[in-house]
Formats: C-alpha cells, structure tokens, sequence
C-alpha cells in the first residue's frame, strides 16, 4: 500500500490508473478505522482495480465546542488495518494541504436536506460534509465512492450532490456493523463510559421496537416518536430527535410501507446517531416477524 500526503503525489500514483482506464474505488473516512470501515473497503475492493482510502479529520465540518480536537487520530493503527484490507492507496493529507486557503470562500451547500434532522442541531455541519467530499471527488476522479449506511442523511446529502453537481461517480451505501449487542460502530464509541456504553444499545432497541409498531400496522408516527423520545430520556438520554421518515427523509405517508427512522441522542459527552430501513414488502425477516393482528389491518 502506498500512503500520499499531498494531492501531487496522489495523482502520481494514480496516473497509471487512470490512463489504463482502471476503476478507481475511493472510501472516504476520517480513520480511527473500525469494522464499519473495513467493510467499505471490502466492498470496494469486490468492484474497483484500485482502491482509494482517504483518512482526513475534516475541521469545516465540526461546529463550534464540537469535538475535533479531540477526534482519534489513530494513523500508524489505520495503516496496519488498511494493509490488511488490501487497500493500494491510503491519502492522507494534512487540513494546509487540503485547504489552501483557510478559511476556503467557496462552499458547497445540499439545501433544504441539509437543514434538518443532524442538519438542524449542527448548523454548517452537512456543507462541510458536502465541500470535502466533493474536493476529494476531484482530487481522486473516482468511478465509485463508498459510504456507511449508518450516516443516512449524509448519504442521501451526497447522493444529491453528486446528482445536482453532476459528478461521474457511482455512490454505493453499505450496510451498517453493529456490535453483538446491537450498537452501531462509530469512532465516536471510544468515548463512552463503561456505564454509557452499556446503555447505548437501547437506541438499537428503541428503533426495533418503532419498527415492530409499523410493521403491526401503527401509524401514529408522532406518538411512537414520542414515547421513543420519553424512553431514552428515561434511561438518561438526551434525544436531538427520533423520526419516522420515509427512506427520501420525507415525512411519510399514513399508506407508507418503506420508512427510515432516525435517532440521534447525547449519552454523556457521545453523540449517537443510527437509523433502521423498516420495508413491509422487501424484507422476509421483518415480515415474517410481523404479529398476526398486523396482517388482519393491512
Ligand atoms: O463519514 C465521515 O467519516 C465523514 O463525514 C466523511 C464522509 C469522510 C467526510 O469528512
């Protein structure tokens, strides 16, 4: 695996890529790699020649008293994992090398999405998202960026950029890794305390428990958020919100039968987001776990 730090080396290494008409896969992260990560790679090595690995702790995308200083940076870590993974390129560069002119004038901005659910608690949080994701479409030109299903309005913000900006690249999602005890993996777990870790699978829980409401016919989607919201605050959560939406983030339908539902919440100092796809005609294990009086309704 070679590591580049600047964008002149990166398009060194990826010349005779490029001109051999390679497809390029790019896996865009901010290290501190877990599963999760690994499994982007994976998937992107399944359909690229050369795989791209980006590590950049991105400073536009934290707010103010946000946690970017302290976000792990874990490089030599990354590397070993990477390697093992069979990634060919990890890019690495440095914020002077990525922002030449700090702060940059030019922003990228998905509207309207980008304001809700995460976007309205962490105002500026999806431009910056959206910025260097599209200064690393352009530095690395790739075929197909990968991206975790567990960060679901920032894949559906870069779906839509790449669509509005009309980028060459296949977006692909991947599935979330989930810890035995269901909590999705995050950089951000490192933070929990042994006590907050213990309770933070009750977000996987509460999603499955609206899941099961929806699938046994409930509509009432303001009240199943409420009592999800009342539950976690009850466990010592600090819910941001709990949503029911449909899988384009709309509010949905009452004749809905494909939803995402969205939760982000503070335990201690962490916070947590994660989101379950509940699909009545797709998904055979969700249906067959469906209770009989759901079937009678629908
Ligand atoms: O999901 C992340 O790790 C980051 O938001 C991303 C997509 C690498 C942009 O900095």
């Amino acid at each position: 695996m070679k590591t580049e730090t600047t964008v002149q080396g990166l398009n060194a290494s990826l010349t005779a890529a490029r001109l051999g008409r390679k497809t390029i896969g790019l896996v865009p992260t901010m290290g501190n790699l877990h599963s999760g990560h690994i499994q982007l790679v994976q998937e992107a090595r399944r359909y690229c020649d050369l795989v791209v690995v980006s590590i950049f702790v991105n400073p536009l995308q934290f707010g103010v008293g946000e946690d970017f200083d302290r976000y792990p940076r874990t490089l030599d870590e990354d590397r070993k994992l990477l390697v093992d993974a069979s990634c060919d390129i990890l890019f690495a560069p440095t914020v002077d090398q990525m922002y030449q002119q700090w702060p940059q004038a030019t922003l990228v901005t998905v509207g309207g999405l980008s304001e809700e659910l995460c976007g309205a608690h962490r105002p500026g949080h999806f431009s910056g998202v959206a910025t260097v994701v599209s200064k690393l479409f352009n530095i690395v030109q790739p075929n197909l960026a990968f991206f975790g299903e567990k960060d679901y309005q920032q894949l559906a913000v870069i779906r839509r950029l790449t669509a509005d900006l009309c980028f060459p690249v296949e977006i692909i999602g991947v599935p979330t890794i989930r810890a035995a005890d269901g909590l999705a993996l995050s950089s951000r777990n490192a933070y929990l305390s042994p006590e907050d870790r213990s309770k933070a699978p009750l977000i996987y829980q509460t999603l499955n428990w609206i899941a099961a409401e929806l699938l046994a016919g409930s509509r009432e989607y303001d009240n199943l958020s409420a009592k999800a919201v009342a539950t976690l605050k009850s466990q010592g959560f600090e819910p941001d919100y709990v949503e029911i939406r449909s899988t384009d983030l709309l509010h949905p339908e009452s004749t809905a039968k494909e939803w995402v539902i969205l939760v982000a919440a503070k335990l201690g100092q962490t916070r947590l987001i994660d989101n379950l796809l509940v699909n009545i005609g797709k998904d055979p294990e969700l249906r067959s776990k469906r209770p009989v009086s759901a079937s009678r309704k629908a």
